[in-house]
Formats: C-alpha cells, structure tokens, sequence
C-alpha cells in the first residue's frame, strides 16, 4: 500500500513538473529555453558531436599522422574527424558555437546539413555564417522568435540606422538609410505595413531628422505623428503641392554643395565632395526621410483632368528617388501592389527602390513585384506568410540574401506619444514650413469624438 502512496505522489509531482514545464514552453519559451532547453540542447550536442558530424558527412579522413598515432597509442580503431569545435556560447534566445573546418570542406557543406543539425539537436534552427576563411559560426535558435517578438537589447541603432524588426536568427533587422537609401515595403491590406511604417517614425523621432508624410488615407496613419512631422500631406492635391517643394529643396541642397565645391581650388581634394555627407558638420543639411503610405492613391486618377497632376507627381517622386541620397534625401515607400499596372512611371520608381521588404500578399504577382527582381526564391517565402501574424514580411537584400523579419507590437498611442515627446526635436526647414500639420491637442481624459456619432447596437 505504501508502495503504491509513493508511486501516486512521485507521479503526482512529475506529471506537475512536466505540465508546468509544458506551459512555460508555451507562454514564455524564452524563460523555457533558459532553464530547460538550453540545458538539454547544450548536453545533447557535447554528447552526440561526433556522431552527429559523421552522420551529416562532415567529418574526414584522420591525417596519416593522427593514424599512426592512435594506432601506437591505443588499440582503438581510427574514427574520422569532425570539424574542431570552439566552446558553446549561450544566449537568451539560443546559443552559438564556432568550428574551424576541416581541409576540403566549405561554409555550403555545413549550411546544407544545417536542417539535420537542428534536429539532431532539439532547437528551433540551425544558421551558419562566416567568420573568416576556415571558421564558420552556427547560430542555434532555441524556439520560433517570431512568434512573440522581442528586440535584443544590443540592436545596433544609431543616427540614421532603426533596428525596426527582429530576423528569424533572433538577430535585428536594422533599417539603415546610409546604406540603402530607398525602401518599398509591399503588402496586403492587413498586412502590418503601417506598423513597419509606426516604428522607423518612430526610431527617427529621436534623431536630428527631419520627417515628412504622405498618408492619402486622408492621414489615419500618419496624422497621430503630427508632432513630429516637418510637413504632412493627407491627399493626393496637398501631395501634388508637396512633392515639388522636395525637389526644390533637393536642388537647393546641390547647389550648396556645389558651391562648396567652387572654392575648391584652395581646399585639399579630399574636402571637394559631390555627397551632402562630404560638407563640413555645420554647413550639412538635415537629412529628410519621406513616408509614403499606400503610394498607389498618388497614381490612380478618377478623371483625364487628374492624369497631369498624377504624372507631375510621379515624375518628382522618381526625381527623388534618383537624386535624393547625396541630397540626403531619402524614401520609405509602402502599397498594396506596385506594378506596371499603375502607369506610366511605376516600374521606374520600383526600380529606384533598393531596399525590399514584403509582408503577405494575396497572390504571386505582388510578391514578384516586391522579391522578383531581387531574390526569386524569397518570392515563395512571401506567399508563404499566414495571416494570423501580421508584421512577419520577408525582407530582400541586394546581394540576394533575403531573411523572414516581424516587427515587434507598437500601439498608435505609444507611437504618437514618443512623437510628442520628441516634437522639440523638428528641425527648422523654412522651406517646408507651409506644409506642417496642424498639431491636434489631445487632452488627457476627453472624451472620444467619434464616440458619439457610433451607431447604438442591440
Ligand atoms: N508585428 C505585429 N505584431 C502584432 N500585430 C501586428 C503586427 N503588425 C501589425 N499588427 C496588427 O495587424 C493589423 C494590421 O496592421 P497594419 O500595419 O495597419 O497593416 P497594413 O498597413 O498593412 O494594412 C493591426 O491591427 C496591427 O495592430
Ligand atoms: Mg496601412
């Protein structure tokens, strides 16, 4: 009888261990992973290493050397060797390990059993990277961090440079305008665009950064930021009105820097610059960032009057776009879809667009007009993107990497708060001065103006 007590309390307390284990996996697998899973990964790996390498075909044939001396040594059979592996470096959301290769292996052979690894191992994925010729690191991530995101606390921000979203390796995808002037982000309705848009204002609003926005969406989007806008346009007329004053801006910007350069004669060469970056500290225009929400409104007409206006616009736009960096100019461009099917001047606009970031979509084509030109296979990934989480995008690079990237969650409240309290920080622009929204009160406690006219239910 008392045998039996102690089974039912010995089971009692495991099974609660194991269900409490289960829910923390669940709802906090960051907590999870530190205390149960690293544990278990990390002694699965020490333990199985070997094996593991030899069953992946990474190992090779022992040098002659180690052959004759195992074989004096020990009366053990000669085993093939794996990679040298550096010591395990735990991290909050995984862990990371170095290995030297072996002669005639190459950082592919590892990325190609990179799935097999990450089964042999218990974690979430397997990445590898290179280090340097001969070393390559593998970045384990213990658990989908995707799912609920959370920024690493060493993201990399700096002037100009947002880390906007976490990357699938649990490492942060920063939006650096020195490095890739222009962005099209591309995406269904419901997609997360808007929030993309919410945290590079957001990340900006600190900076010494003018921002300007167009938000045809009669300003839902981008009018809670008023504080913090140099200049808002909220339909395609106020839009038609300030793209022009942009590209005069532009070209006041390129006249200054040249006439920097026409007292070069005396200046060292290294000073003559053709960059807005080049110009000395206190001569340097205040770089402008341009947010255009749902870009489409700015090319669709209703009427033959309209198509003038509409091709001023889009022609500025790709001034802008083709000029803008070395004014310090730059353009973060999102829509639906942006193809040849929006006129005349699209597809070069896209073209002008080097950075790429696309969240789901409802079909292949847009997923091409985002990825096609840059990463075919990154084309498959997009429309691979479930709606129930919204924010996750696939983001391309030039080089044709791509990786799976999601924003972290920012409400419009927290987003409009940190603008109003940085709207000291709007820069002084005369020449956008015209077009600076009008900054709504927002009372603490009033009541909601829409509120009212909401039609009674039930
Ligand atoms: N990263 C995210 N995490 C959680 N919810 C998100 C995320 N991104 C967007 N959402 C939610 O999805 C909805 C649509 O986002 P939004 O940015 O307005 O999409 P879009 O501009 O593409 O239409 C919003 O309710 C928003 O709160
Ligand atoms: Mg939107």
């Amino acid at each position: 009888m008392s045998d039996l007590t102690t089974m039912l309390e010995v089971g009692g307390s495991l099974a609660a261990v194991g269900g409490g284990a289960a829910y923390l996996r669940a709802e906090q697998p960051a907590a999870y992973w530190s205390m149960v899973g690293l544990p278990l990964s990390a002694a699965r790996l020490v333990s199985s290493y070997g094996s593991v390498m030899d069953a992946c075909g990474l190992t090779v044939a022992p040098s002659r050397l180690r052959t004759l001396a195992v074989r004096a040594t020990t009366r053990r059979e000669v085993r093939p060797v794996p990679p040298r592996r550096g010591i395990i470096r735990p991290t909050t959301t995984g862990m990371r390990l170095r290995l030297r290769l072996a002669p005639g292996q190459e950082p592919a052979d590892v990325a190609a059993s990179a799935e097999r690894l990450r089964h042999a191992w218990g974690v979430h994925a397997v990445y590898v990277s290179v280090v340097k010729p001969g070393v390559v690191e593998l970045r384990l991530v213990g658990f989908d961090v995707l799912r609920k995101v959370r920024m690493p606390r060493k993201a990399g921000g700096d002037f100009l440079k947002v880390p906007v979203a976490l990357r699938e390796d649990a490492t942060a995808f920063v939006r650096d305008y020195r490095a890739i002037p222009h962005q099209l982000t591309l995406g269904a309705t419901l997609a997360g665009k808007s929030m993309y848009l919410r945290h590079l204002i957001a990340g900006l609003a600190s900076q010494p950064v003018a921002l300007v926005g167009i938000d045809c969406k009669r300003g839902v989007e981008l009018a809670p930021f008023a504080s913090r806008l140099s200049a808002l346009a909220t339909d395609p007329e106020q839009a038609a009105d300030l793209l022009p004053a942009l590209v005069r801006l532009m070209e006041d910007r390129y006249d200054l820097i040249k006439a920097r350069q026409g007292i070069a004669s005396s200046t060292p060469d290294g000073d003559i610059t053709s960059d807005a970056w080049g110009l000395p500290e206190s001569e340097r225009p205040v770089p402008v960032v341009l947010f255009v929400d749902e870009v489409a409104e700015l090319f669709l007409v209703a009427s033959r009057k309209d198509e003038e206006r509409r091709d001023e616009m889009v022609t500025h736009l790709i001034r802008l776009a083709q000029l803008g960096r070395a004014a310090g100019i730059y353009l973060e461009v999102c829509g639906q879809r942006f193809g040849a099917e929006l006129g005349k001047g699209a597809t070069m606009l896209r073209a002008q667009l080097t950075g790429r970031v696309c969240h789901r979509v409802n079909d292949e084509a847009s997923a091409k007009m985002a990825l096609g030109d840059i990463a075919p296979e990154a084309v498959m990934a997009a429309c691979a993107i479930a709606p129930e989480r919204p924010g996750l995008a696939v983001a391309g690079d030039t080089s044709g990497g791509w990786s799976r990237i999601r924003t972290p969650y920012l409400s419009l409240g927290d987003a409009a708060a940190i603008c109003d309290a940085s709207a000291a920080l709007v820069p002084a622009l005369p020449a956008l001065d015209p077009f600076r929204p009008a900054v709504p009160a927002r009372p603490v406690g009033a009541p909601d103006p829409l509120a009212k006219r909401r039609p009674v239910t039930g």
